[in-house]
């Protein structure tokens, strides 16, 4: 019979190498999350942020690049407009306090959108707004400036995709240059030029957030993502990735589509137009009502999620008035209710309350976000355990009388909890309702049975 003792050993020894291993890859795994978990901190409370679509399109009020790629203007026509983008009026400095009174933490903004348009001081290309447009400045560099003044978070749009290089692949929906796999050289010329202008926004403006937009056009080895990430972290370790980089960022962006359900995704936040337009369009007049802004604002917190809300720029630098008076309400709406936007986390089902909710990030306050006023004056709480310590207005801090109907003594059903309205010190948009609760929020989930004792 053969021996296997001195092989156990080293089975043995084998078994132990994988153990250990399994455990510290597990602890790193840990560690990233929690390492991830506080780069995205700042994300995650900052709930608003301010979208910018500010190029050559906002001259003739068309679309933006999709107008030339699309065909509906040639793109020597569509290219015509960099002479009507003056920037006369540009205040960067009212931009960003409109951002603030907004209540917005962060503020997205197109450094350079599919057209190919660069708004800064690029030594990579002739299209941008200081080489080939009135302008003649970096529009970039002051606005970046006075955000960072205020205290707000920096964003970087920029499109993967440049229609307009003569080195990039696509040229219209209907014209392409040339495929990668015919001429690789050519696209590596791209590909240099591309990361040349991501390496000056990350060294001159050290963005805080990084959006990309266009990644469908390639896969992630064709525009090398991995490296766009390193080269891009390299500053700054701690910046954010939205995912439009096949999927490799760090929080998901739904476009215009408010979820329905709440996202499975920790993080996300959905971009959305005030009109129906990213860019200045003077046609397009169906702008979203400050309440209809703040119905989407509340469902995206209540989901757990942020709202990018986008406001396009005239050419000449002024934000149309329509946009101006949305972030304006926006604002006093956002001013009044801080306790309930920031540091608050996704609310509980709707079962247990007809609309939007939030929870403190203990959990032990809950936030109802009351928009239209029921007849009786009263709002229900259903399913939940907890006792209600006190319930106030959030802003002015009135407080509300309570009481629990049907609670049998004999059930562990918590009975529903009737919460009586103010009939003053209602907001125009949302009264919020702040619950404290006699600790962390215990929801009631019943099997519903044969009752057993009465
Ligand atoms: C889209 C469009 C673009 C717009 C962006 C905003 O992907 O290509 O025009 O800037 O969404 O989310």
């Amino acid at each position: 019979m053969r021996n296997y003792k001195p092989y156990l050993g080293k089975v043995f020894f084998l078994f132990l190498v994988v153990l250990l291993n399994s455990f510290s890859t597990k602890a790193q795994k840990k560690e990233d999350s929690l390492m991830h978990a506080q780069k995205m901190e700042w994300f995650k409370e900052a709930k608003l942020g301010i979208f910018i679509h500010w190029g050559i399109y906002a001259v003739n009020g068309i679309s933006e690049s999709w107008s030339f790629f699309n065909n509906y203007i040639s793109h020597e026509d569509y290219l015509k407009q960099t002479r009507g983008f003056t920037a006369k009026n540009y205040k960067p400095e009212d931009w960003a306090r409109l951002i603030k009174n907004s209540g917005a933490k962060y503020a997205v903004i197109t450094t350079k959108h599919h057209d190919g348009f660069a708004l800064w001081k690029t030594k990579y290309g002739n299209l941008n707004a200081v080489r080939s447009s009135p302008a003649k400045r970096d529009l970039l560099e002051p606005f970046v400036k006075a955000l960072r003044n205020e205290n707000i978070k920096v964003g970087a749009y920029y499109s993967l995709p440049d229609w307009s290089y003569p080195d990039y692949t696509e040229f219209t929906r209907t014209k392409k240059r040339y495929q990668i796999q015919e001429d690789p050289k050519r696209w590596q010329r791209f590909l240099d030029y591309s990361y040349g202008q991501m390496k000056e926004l990350r060294d001159q403006f050290n963005p805080d957030l990084w959006w990309f937009d266009g990644d469908w056009e390639h896969n992630a080895e064709e525009w090398g993502i991995d490296s766009i990430k390193t080269l891009l972290t390299q500053k700054n370790p701690a910046v954010i990735f939205n995912s439009r980089l096949r999927g490799k960022g760090d929080y998901a962006t739904p476009e215009i589509g408010l979820p329905v359900y709440r996202p499975k995704d920790l993080y996300w936040e959905l971009c959305m137009t005030s009109n129906d337009s990213w860019g200045f369009q003077q046609n397009d007049t169906n702008y979203k009502t400050p309440q209809q802004v703040i119905d989407i604002f509340v469902d995206c917190i209540s989901k757990g999620g942020n709202l990018l809300l986008d406001i396009g720029p005239k050419a000449d630098g002024t934000i149309p008035e329509e946009q101006y008076d949305l972030l304006t309400q926006l604002g006093k709406w956002t001013k009044k209710h801080g306790e309930a936007i920031y540091n608050v986390e996704a609310g509980i089902p709707y079962q247990h309350f007809y609309g939007p909710t939030a929870l403190s990030k203990d959990q032990t306050i809950l936030y109802l976000y009351v928009r239209d006023i029921p007849k009786d004056g009263k709002i229900a709480l259903k399913g939940i355990h907890n006792k209600i310590n006190r319930a106030y207005v959030v802003g002015n801090g009135v407080t509300l009388n309570h009481h629990v109907l049907s609670k049998p003594y004999w059930s562990a059903y918590p009975g529903l909890i009737y919460l009586d309205l103010p009939k003053t010190s209602i907001d125009e948009y949302y009264t919020v309702i702040a619950v404290l609760l006699d600790g962390k929020i215990r929801l009631y989930k019943e099997q519903q049975g044969a009752i057993e004792s009465n």
